[in-house]
């Protein structure tokens, strides 16, 4: 039995939709969460600073004494996930696995499309372990970067982000596609406006629920469960602009979000 709380990141605020999951699925728990806003978007960077930012963003984590690491983010989790997994002696956790996992549940005619950052659809990671599950699976991987800026600039509702989707989605019209997967912990955001355009007959998966419930056994699994229930306010880091992300993270959770903390001397870490 473990009192050590479980670290969570993401570039922003899109890990807060598997933060909130986490949140549901594992109330005894407690839950430190860095959103790196300073260096947001990760999407569009290169392999090796997406590892760096990401190890930077785990030293942190376990710096503060962690018992176990989720990298709330497709695009770190697709670069870094493995590097990680190699550098630091926590159980490590990734967003693709869970959602791959359900999107092979779901499928019916093995027809899938894959949304994500155009790190995360270039590094094929989604492609090829749906492969391996679905040898003859048809995927539509579509790089969609202005969705991460919609919803960290709280356009969710805005008549542009519509016409921002329908654009992102119109190579899927022709493509008898049953399935789609978010593969950006941002998207779950634009979830309703991705389901009304592309009809009640495509489910739209994302890796919240699967990622929480992954935590959730495998807490059980190494024997990492809390002993007593947790009492205190979750820890929220950022590394810019703290009040922002408190603005968005309380809407989003639906929960206030006692602190945040500004983290400025985590860039000065030398590797
Ligand atoms: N939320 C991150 C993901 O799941 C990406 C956002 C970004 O581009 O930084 O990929």
């Amino acid at each position: 039995m473990e009192n050590r709380s479980i670290g969570v990141f993401d570039s922003g605020v899109g890990g807060l939709t598997v933060m909130k999951q986490l949140l549901q699925t594992l109330p005894e728990e407690h839950f430190i969460y860095f959103g790196d806003t300073a260096r947001i978007p990760y999407g569009g960077k290169s392999r090796e600073t997406i590892i760096r930012y990401s190890i930077e963003n785990a030293i942190f984590l376990v710096e503060q004494n962690i018992k176990m690491l989720v990298v709330a983010c497709n695009t770190a989790t697709a670069h870094a996930l493995e590097k990680l997994q190699k550098i630091f002696n926590i159980p490590i956790i990734g967003v693709i696995e869970p959602n791959i996992e359900k999107a092979v549940r779901t499928t019916k005619n093995q027809h899938i499309a894959v949304l994500g950052t155009q790190g995360t659809i270039r590094s094929e990671v989604y492609q090829q372990n749906i492969k391996k599950f679905l040898p003859n699976a048809t995927i539509f991987p579509i790089a969609c970067p202005l969705f991460v800026h919609l919803v960290e600039e709280k356009f969710v509702h805005h008549p542009a982000t519509l016409l921002i989707i329908q654009e992102y989605l119109r190579p899927l019209r022709h493509h008898p596609i049953d399935t789609v997967l978010l593969g950006c912990t941002h998207y779950p955001l634009l979830k309703q406006l991705i389901m009304k355009e592309l009809g009640k007959h495509v489910s739209v998966i994302d890796s919240a629920p699967t990622c929480a419930e992954k935590v959730a056994e495998l807490l059980n699994q190494l024997n990492l469960k809390r002993a007593y229930p947790n009492t205190q306010n979750h820890q929220y880091f950022v590394s810019d602009d703290p009040k922002k992300f408190q603005i968005i993270g309380e809407e989003l959770l639906g929960e206030p979000i006692e602190n945040v903390s500004l983290l400025i001397s985590y860039q000065n870490i030398s590797l």
